[in-house]
């Protein structure tokens, strides 16, 4: 069951939105109805109450603990029909002065708008490039059809079929159930990196970069804009993502800081060098025995979240004791939003038993999984952490 809001405003058209209420009701949704003030003219609140089955909400600021347009900004999708001139262009201006225009300033979720007016207001250059502008920041539009108006004249602006608006707003969500992760940047690292000895020889860590690169591709399948930046491995880039490689740990910290600020989600698979060689030695180091000066490698995850508060980051951990106790310091010491512990015998291989870890060290212990469903599984629980991030009460 789906949580829709159904927003009506103040078109002729406004008693076709009962139709709209009945297919979704029929199809075992719940429906909240919310009128503009100028849609109570066209049409009552009673039909709309009665058929939903919830009371309709007209005003803004009648006492609650959350307020109104916050809890309803927070449902499935938001569906505004019909939708006047006024409120595409109020929507588009930014303005947010009722119940409606408030809860979609504070919505995350697909916004739907179905327009229906007179041709030539539906043909107002204004109109337009509001609607364009809207589309552009990923707003939905089903479009009028061409028919007899109100006014018995034939034109475009015509409101269209309710059982058509009621299939497309159900194509629109199972679209963005299928792709949650549509228009957020996600940066994933992988692979291991390397600290130079000398010009032959370098420190670093038996990592395949297989976790990491199926991270990489299950975000590019779930819609999201991803960047892979990855140290030297085996494997093939997966296509369609932006693909940076590095060596170094220093390297690897600069291309992660770089793209810190516009990136939504951090997750950072790599398997940094903890440590690198205080001296470097210009010629390869010929000794019969060899004791190395090695001190601490930069700690990428930390640096980033000191610079980026609000990004979300997701830190790999392995180790080869106290796995468990060990992942849950190293998220509390990083800040970080999320982590994953990784068992030992993960290392180089196809498979993996992890368990995953959230700010509140509530753990989520995982059967072994290849690399590749691990990683959807992983998914499930960064997009499912976020969102009650997300959605939780600030004030
Ligand atoms: C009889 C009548 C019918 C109207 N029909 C429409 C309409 O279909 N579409 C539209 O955009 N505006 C229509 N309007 C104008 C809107 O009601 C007006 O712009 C109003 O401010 C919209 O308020 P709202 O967007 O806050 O609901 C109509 C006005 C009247 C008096």
């Amino acid at each position: 069951m789906k949580r829709i809001v159904l927003g009506i405003t103040g078109s002729i058209a406004a008693y076709k939105a009962l139709e709209i209420l009945r297919r979704f009701k029929k199809g075992g949704e719940e429906i909240v109805c919310v009128l503009t003030p100028h849609a109570t003219k066209f049409v009552t609140p009673l039909s709309f109450s009665t058929l939903s089955g919830n009371p309709v909400v007209t005003g803004l600021f009648e006492p609650r603990n959350t307020p109104i347009h916050i809890e309803l900004a927070a449902s499935d999708l938001i569906l505004v029909a019909p939708c006047t001139y006024n409120f595409i262009g109020k929507v588009a201006s930014g303005i947010a002065d009722d119940t409606l225009s408030s809860v979609i300033s504070a919505a995350k979720s697909p916004v739907v708008f179905v327009p229906s007016m007179n041709t030539n207001m539906w043909e107002n250059k204004i109109l337009q490039e509001n609607i364009k502008k809207l589309k552009k920041l990923g707003y939905y539009f089903i479009q009028p059809e061409t028919g007899a108006l109100s006014t018995n004249k034939i034109g475009k602006g015509r409101f269209p079929e309710p059982d058509l608006i009621v299939k497309k707003v159900y194509q629109i969500i199972a679209q963005a159930e299928a792709t949650p992760l549509q228009g957020k940047r996600i940066i994933v690292t992988a692979g291991s990196t390397q600290e130079d000895l000398d010009p032959i020889r370098c420190i670093t860590n038996r990592s395949s970069g297989r976790m990491g690169y199926e991270i990489a591709r299950e975000a590019l399948a779930r819609g999201g804009d991803v960047v892979l930046i990855s140290g030297p491995v085996e494997i093939e880039p997966p296509k369609g993502i932006e693909f940076v490689k590095v060596r170094t740990t220093k390297e690897l910290a600069q291309e992660v800081l770089a793209r810190g600020d516009k990136a939504h989600i951090l997750i950072g698979t790599a398997a940094v060098a903890d440590y690198t060689p205080v001296h470097y030695e210009n010629k390869k180091i010929k000794a019969d025995k060899l004791t190395l000066e090695l001190k601490k490698t930069q700690d990428i995850l930390k640096l980033v979240r000191k610079r980026y508060k609000k990004l979300f980051i997701v830190g790999f951990s392995l180790e080869s004791n106290n796995v468990i106790e060990r992942a849950k310091a190293k998220l509390k010491e990083k800040s970080l939003d999320l982590i994953v512990a990784n068992p030992l015998s993960s290392l180089g291989g196809f498979e993996t038993q992890i368990t995953l870890i959230d700010r509140n060290l509530k753990l989520k212990k995982l059967p072994l999984l290849s690399k590749s469903e691990a990683s959807k599984q992983i998914w499930d629980w960064i997009i499912k952490s976020r969102n009650e991030q997300l959605n939780a009460p600030t004030n």
